[in-house]
């Protein structure tokens, strides 16, 4: 892909929309633009439904960018509720980008590394093929298929491995964990990129000053560790010298699949002259108080 978006001087154009603003993600973008002087404005579920289509189309005009944060994010739960997952991931997603399409709106569609099995030895590209193992996942990818077929001005921007101070998340169930407990197993053949949603948020925002070429993204930090690598790091910053042993997935077993291998490269963002997010380790030491506070 080549062509590149130039930024528009419609002042529709500059006004954005955060669709699941109160989710952990949502609410650090929205943070993120309004501290940038931004025109935004962040509709939490209570404010808009992305399965009420009505109110999906109302809801997006005179917006020049819109960001779909909204999900069924409970992974586990979506074995057993899939269907209810499809409706936000999936269906959700094409009624927002559909109706985006109409108003003119470039569409953020936030993906997931669990659209990937988990079986690669080296970083996923952006075009890899889809191959999810889990109903969460599957979700997902139509989400992102019914985006690419409804919204041709789309940014699809694969994430992982997501933490924030705005939500739960991974390292304040460790650090919890960590002081109430003698001692934690921590899984360490699952390997991935923590990413600080704050990060992310960022990220979103750069690739829309730049006018990056619609296409699929990977909004992940730099490097990659495993569970138990980012557990160490979290107890450290914590000052918590809880006894840690690497266990496996087989060991702890959920009721959904995870990717062994989680790992996004970032071509698509340096071809757009988008700068990827930092290493994990240095990234995660300036989140961290803010994140464990
Ligand atoms: N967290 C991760 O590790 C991770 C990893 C990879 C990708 N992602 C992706 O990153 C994005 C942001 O995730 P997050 O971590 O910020 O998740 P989150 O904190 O669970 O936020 C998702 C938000 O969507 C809202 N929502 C659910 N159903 C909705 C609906 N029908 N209409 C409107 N809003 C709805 C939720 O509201 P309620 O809370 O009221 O249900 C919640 O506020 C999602 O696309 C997710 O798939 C996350």
């Amino acid at each position: 892909m080549t062509e590149t978006t130039t930024p528009s001087t419609d002042p529709a154009a500059r006004r954005w929309l955060v669709v699941g603003a109160a989710g952990m993600l949502g609410t650090d973008l929205t943070a993120r633009l309004r501290d940038a002087g931004a025109d935004v404005v962040g509709l939490g579920r209570a404010d808009l439904d992305v399965t009420d289509a009505d109110a999906t189309v109302a809801a997006v005009r005179g917006f020049g960018v819109v960001v779909n944060c909204a999900a069924w994010t409970a992974v586990d739960d979506a074995e057993a509720h899939e269907a209810d997952a499809f409706r936000v991931n999936a269906t959700g997603a094409a009624r927002l980008a559909r109706a985006a399409h109409a108003a003119g709106a470039r569409l953020v569609q936030v993906s997931t590394d669990y659209v990937f099995d988990g079986a690669a030895t080296a970083p996923y590209a952006e075009d890899a093929p889809l191959a999810p193992v889990s109903a969460y996942g599957r979700t997902k990818a139509a989400g992102e298929w019914a985006v690419r077929a409804e919204a041709s001005d789309h940014l699809i921007v694969r994430t992982a491995w997501l933490y924030g101070a705005h939500g739960g998340c991974f390292p304040k169930t460790m650090a919890r964990l960590g002081a109430e407990k003698d001692r934690l197993a921590v899984v360490d053949d699952q390997v991935g990129q923590p990413t600080w949603t704050r990060d992310l948020a960022d990220l979103i925002v750069r690739l829309i000053e730049a006018g990056a070429p619609a296409g699929t993204y990977h909004g992940t930090s730099s490097g990659q560790t495993s569970w138990f690598g980012f557990t160490r790091r979290i107890l450290a910053s914590a000052g918590l010298d809880t006894p840690l042993e690497p266990t496996t997935s087989d060991a702890f077993v959920r009721p959904a699949p995870r990717p062994a291998f989680s790992v996004l490269g970032h071509d698509a963002l340096r071809a757009a002259g988008v700068a990827p997010i930092g290493d994990w380790a240095e990234r995660w030491d300036a989140a961290a108080a803010e994140v464990l506070a």
